[in-house]
């Protein structure tokens, strides 16, 4: 059985570490009340955090952030999305939901 990530008082939860996020690129946490949950570096302001679900709009496969195209990418029929989680190319057509995300000290925390 799948726990989840605990809720803190002020609505932030846990997903990971500043040393994963750099290592990796991104986080991806699958164990938070609200589901999964990608969070990337902002590319417009690195010192910045962008998290969205990252369940894909078209059919569900899970989208992962692309670096060289500065996109997140479905593997399962190539959709696109910035940053935002707007859609940059189909056959999505609806934006990824995005969630507040920040860093203290070096624990990366999201609202969900
Ligand atoms: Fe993502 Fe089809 S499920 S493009």
């Amino acid at each position: 059985q799948q726990s989840t990530t605990p809720v803190r008082a002020d609505g932030f939860q846990e997903v990971g570490t500043v040393a994963e996020l750099d290592k990796n690129g991104q986080i991806l946490n699958e164990k938070l009340a609200a589901g999964k949950v990608l969070v990337i570096r902002d590319p417009k302001d690195t010192s910045k955090l962008a998290a969205l679900n990252p369940t894909c709009t078209h059919r569900g496969c899970t989208v992962s952030w692309n670096q060289d195209q500065s996109s997140f990418v479905c593997p399962c029929h190539g959709s696109k999305f910035n940053s935002d989680g707007k859609v940059v190319n189909g056959p999505a057509d609806k934006p990824l939901p995005t969630y507040t995300a920040k860093l203290e000290g070096d624990t990366v925390l999201v609202k969900a």
